[in-house]
């Protein structure tokens, strides 16, 4: 199927790739002249694990085209989708001035029917906004004739994991009430939905909503588990043996119930606000929306009080060892990354910063540039030189198992403040390391402490 897809970001190119690697044909237009200009060169702008290979091979392949015409790209495709960004605006809303620029583009190009889907994560009756901007651009040119329907088709794909989420989606939804459209949606889904049923096909704005709600509800079990740990501390229990004891549960399951330093990224912090926004827009107070925000943020300044504590509020001139970076492992993303948060309060209480992150070293160079403060660090064992404190802030797999008499030799005084819960107390009490972490006990009051020591 001839495909278009508006807007070469995370979502856009990822969905593009994987759609193309099943034979659709597919152009990509971006107003942003660079980026399609290295695309076409075989520069892929964003560090996504299968993503460079997908992309080269389709390229050369001829079924993805980059381009910044927006005439060819909506002469190109029976289906429009619509990938651009959606930022926050300044009142927490989702902006829709991309999305909406794009149906106008859509409305003035289009010379036959089209299916126009959107991708993008937008509120509830924007699919009904993208319909009346484009009516108004087909009016200005008198082809009100030209028909086409709007549907809602969200995606839920992960960073570190976009491409696997997108071969294998778990579910894909799809918003209309159009019949055609809905059987045109199949086809272009039907690679992804041979072995059982994966299509939810429901109103437009239950699909538009639907995303909404996962993210939330994805946003709450994190929120509420952070609630959980900091409680934990002050009862003298630990909450990875309450995150094994209550995910046993398979009506809360395993997933989404780990402890750290709050959700970053480029979704759940910016979901969570709109549809804040939105319910606010329609006179209802989301009670339980605001708690999950207002526990998020002040999560992410957890492991800075539990530093300034043990420095006894004296962290001026002191150097500070930080791994991790990235809102999470496998990208170099750092939207609302809590180490950003940890970092900026590092700096303007006087200290340094000496940082490593496997991929994302190139990214906070662009976000801080030069400065005193900052030293970004080759390898992570260069990050704790002299450091007076060894602080963790995602959970990349090569942070799991380190030399802890590495650590101990290389920090000024072997401490260790970990976001992530990577390391047991026990084994880094054993190497003579003290170890503050989320939500459980130091080492020395759990129950194999208990029992080492009566052994
Ligand atoms: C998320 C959704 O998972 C995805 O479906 C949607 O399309 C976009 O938003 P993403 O932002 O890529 O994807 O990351 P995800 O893996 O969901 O993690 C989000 C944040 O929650 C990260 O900061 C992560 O560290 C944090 N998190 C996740 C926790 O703190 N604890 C957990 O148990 C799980």
């Amino acid at each position: 199927m001839n495909l278009t897809v508006f807007g070469i970001g995370y979502v856009g190119l990822v969905q593009a790739a994987v759609l193309a690697e099943v034979g659709h044909d597919v152009v990509c237009v971006d107003v942003d002249a660079a980026k399609v200009e290295r695309l076409n060169q075989g520069f892929i702008p964003i560090f996504e694990p299968g993503l460079e290979a997908l992309v080269r091979d389709n390229h050369a392949a001829g079924r993805i085209v980059f381009t910044t015409d927006a005439a060819l790209a909506v002469r190109h495709g029976e289906i429009q989708m619509i990938a651009v960004g959606t930022p926050q605006g300044e009142d927490g809303s989702a902006d829709l001035k991309y999305v909406l620029s794009v149906a106008d583009a859509i409305g003035r190009e289009m010379a036959g029917p089209k299916i126009v889907v959107t991708k993008s994560t937008v509120p509830v009756g924007t699919a009904d906004k993208v319909r009346e901007t484009m009516l108004a651009a087909l009016k200005l040119r008198g082809r009100e004739e030209l028909g086409f329907d709007v549907v809602s088709n969200p995606e839920f794909l992960k960073e570190g994991s976009a491409v696997a989420d997108c071969m294998k989606p778990d579910r894909i939804i799809i918003g209309t009430d159009s019949e055609a459209a809905e059987a045109v949606m199949r086809e272009l889904y039907a690679p992804f939905n041979r072995n059982h049923e994966k299509m939810i096909v429901m109103d437009v704005r239950s699909a538009e909503f639907t995303k909404y709600a996962a993210n939330c509800m994805l946003a709450t079990k994190i929120s509420f588990m952070n609630e959980m740990a900091n409680l934990a501390e002050l009862l003298g229990a630990d909450i990875e043996e309450v995150r094994k004891g209550i995910g046993s549960d398979p009506r809360i399951g395993y997933h989404f119930i780990y402890p750290g330093l709050g959700y970053g990224g480029s979704c759940f912090p910016k979901d969570v606000r709109a549809l804040i926004r939105t319910a606010g827009d329609v006179g209802f107070e989301p009670v339980l929306l605001h708690s999950v925000e207002a526990r998020n943020n002040a999560q992410k300044a957890v492991l800075f009080d539990k530093l300034k504590a043990h420095f006894n509020g004296d962290l001026a001139g002191k150097t500070f060892a930080l791994w991790g970076l990235a809102f999470k492992p496998n990208t170099d993303d750092m939207r609302e990354a809590p180490a950003r948060v940890l970092m900026e309060a590092l700096w303007a209480a006087g200290a340094k910063v000496q940082a490593y992150d496997p991929e994302a070293m190139n990214e906070a160079q662009q976000i801080y540039g030069q400065r005193d403060d900052l030293t970004l660090c080759g390898t992570k064992e260069a990050a704790l030189r002299g450091a007076d404190a060894l602080l963790i802030a995602t959970e990349w797999k090569n942070f799991r198992a380190p030399s802890f008499e590495l650590i101990r030799e290389q920090l000024a005084t072997p401490v260790i403040f970990d976001g992530r819960n990577l390391y047991d107390p026990a084994v880094v009490a054993r190497h003579g390391i003290k170890y503050v972490s989320i939500g459980r006990k130091a080492a020395g009051q759990g129950r194999q402490a208990k029992r080492e020591l009566a052994a």
